[in-house]
């Protein structure tokens, strides 16, 4: 994996700016042990001396240089960490711990810094020390001091520690940032080959899951399932253009053959006219197969979602129930409408219609009640759905015929599918699918249930819509 790939992830940069907030931090919090240790120790010195200066000064407005000389005497004697030395004008040593005045400029508030010579049991040690140093009247020279030897070796013992403090730190965090992004890239790089491999026609291939219920775990769960859903539109795409291609072969081929034989044999005008009207019969099937196709395909889209009103279902419902009236009586059938008014759900007008004339149609054609059966009625309904009281509305069409098995009820609402028993009946059993499909596209439910005897379709519309 190369590295610049890795400098580009996003966990790094968030490792990062991860690493950059914990150092500051970190900076901040090491400076403050610092001047609290370090600084501490300075301070202390700084005041030592001053102390020292303090007692000194007294002692000379006693007792004047006699008193200060005689006093430095005495504390070099047993000195400790303290540093002295007074010189006369001539720059003599007249007492003191030091062997000569440091060559070393006084700073303007008199401290200094230098390093001098201490006398050991074994010879001298270079040492550092931190002093002030002053010009009494008449030029005598009185310098107090202190050995910061122990303190420096402190100082930079903590400065070093610090120093690698920042340092492990730093290093640490952009290795844990190196690794989180190689992790995270590997799992990213995963995902990316399995969407190549998808992308180039395998649809069967599904993002690897880890397990790990973390967000790329999640993210691939959810492309998965988008997999999913394709792959099953694809495969149902597929079985209905094969279905298409199937089913309007037969006709089309009926409608050729008639043509063909009518042209073979010696044929009256008459003859002519028959066989043309049974063609164009024929066509106006093909043209229904069509549209019927065609507003399936509509309903399917799901781009009416966006352009449903509001409408009121008794008109809808009544007035394609009027439609079939003429039809009913003919069968010697009677179509009782039962329709509550002021049912009002987000819809398409035209396609509720449609759907209600297919299931009046389909009582009309397979739902005949057997010769001799009394109650010879279809029923049209509207009302609110009793489960779902405000919310729901429940369109039925129930008829007295033979219905369908309850182990065909789920296959008839597929595109072609026609059961045995209507082999003889006109229709290219699409008129379920479209219901089942506006249905779908209402947001709502289909059921078949057994009239007892016969067939009563439900269809459960929500009054919002999806
Ligand atoms: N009310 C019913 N009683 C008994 N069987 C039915 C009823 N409605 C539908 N079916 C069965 O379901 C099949 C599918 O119905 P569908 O409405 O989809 O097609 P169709 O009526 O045969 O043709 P089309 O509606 O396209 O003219 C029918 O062929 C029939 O076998
Ligand atoms: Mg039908």
């Amino acid at each position: 994996m190369p590295l610049t790939n890795l400098l580009k992830t996003s966990t790094f940069r968030l490792a990062v700016i991860y690493l950059a907030l914990f150092a500051a931090s970190a900076i901040t919090l090491l400076a403050y042990v610092y001047w609290n240790t370090a600084g501490f120790l300075a301070r202390q010195t700084d005041e030592a001396v001053e102390a020292e200066i303090t007692g000194l000064a007294e002692q000379y407005r006693q007792g004047g240089l006699p008193l200060l000389v005689h006093t430095v005497i005495q504390r070099s004697r047993d000195p400790g960490q303290s540093l002295y030395l007074v010189l006369d004008p001539a720059g003599r040593v007249l007492a003191g711990t030091l062997d000569a005045r440091p060559a070393i400029e006084v700073g303007a508030d008199g401290w200094f810094d230098f390093d001098y010579n201490r006398k050991t049991l074994d010879g001298t040690e270079v040492k550092a020390a931190r002093a002030r140093a002053f010009y009494l009247p008449d030029g005598y020279y009185l310098l107090v001091g202190r050995d910061v030897q122990e303190r420096r070796e402190i100082e930079s013992l903590i400065t070093n520690a610090l120093i690698w403090a920042i340092g492990m730190t730093v290093a640490l965090g952009l290795a844990g940032g190196l690794f989180m992004s190689r992790n995270m890239l590997a799992r990213v790089d995963d995902i990316n080959r399995s969407s190549r491999d998808i992308m180039d026609g395998d649809l069967s291939q599904r993002l690897p899951i880890v397990g790990t219920g973390d967000e790329l775990d999640q993210l691939g769960r959810n492309l998965n399932a988008m997999l999913d859903q394709i792959e099953a539109l694809m495969t149902g795409m597929r079985q209905v253009t094969d279905n298409i291609a199937h089913d309007l072969r037969s006709p089309l081929n009926r409608l050729r053959n008639r043509l063909e034989v009518t042209l073979m044999q010696e044929a009256s005008p008459a003859d002519y006219r028959h066989a043309l009207e049974q063609t164009i019969a024929e066509a106006d099937n093909l043209l229904g197969t069509f549209n019927a196709l065609l507003m399936i395909a509509r309903a399917e889209a799901g781009s009416l979602r966006e352009a449903m009103t509001v409408v009121d279902l008794a008109p809808i419902v009544m007035d394609a129930a009027e439609l079939y009236e003429p039809v009913a009586e003919e069968s010697g059938l009677k179509l009782h409408v039962d329709v509550q008014e002021g049912l009002q759900i987000r819809g398409n007008r035209e396609l509720l219609s449609q759907a209600t004339a297919n299931l009046i149609d389909n009582a009309l054609k397979h739902g005949l009640p057997p010769a001799g059966e009394a109650e010879r009625i279809i029923t049209v309904s509207a009302a609110p759905d009793p489960a779902r009281p405000g919310r729901g509305v429940v369109l039925a069409v129930a008829d007295r015929g033979i219905g369908i098995p309850a182990g065909e009820r789920h296959h008839v609402l597929e595109r072609f599918v026609r059961l045995e028993a209507s082999r003889n009946t006109p229709g290219s059993g699409l008129g379920l699918s479209l219901v089942a499909a506006v249905v779908r596209l209402h947001g709502g439910q289909i059921e078949l249930e057994d009239n007892h005897p016969g067939l009563k379709v439900n269809l459960h519309l929500p009054v919002l819509g999806r």
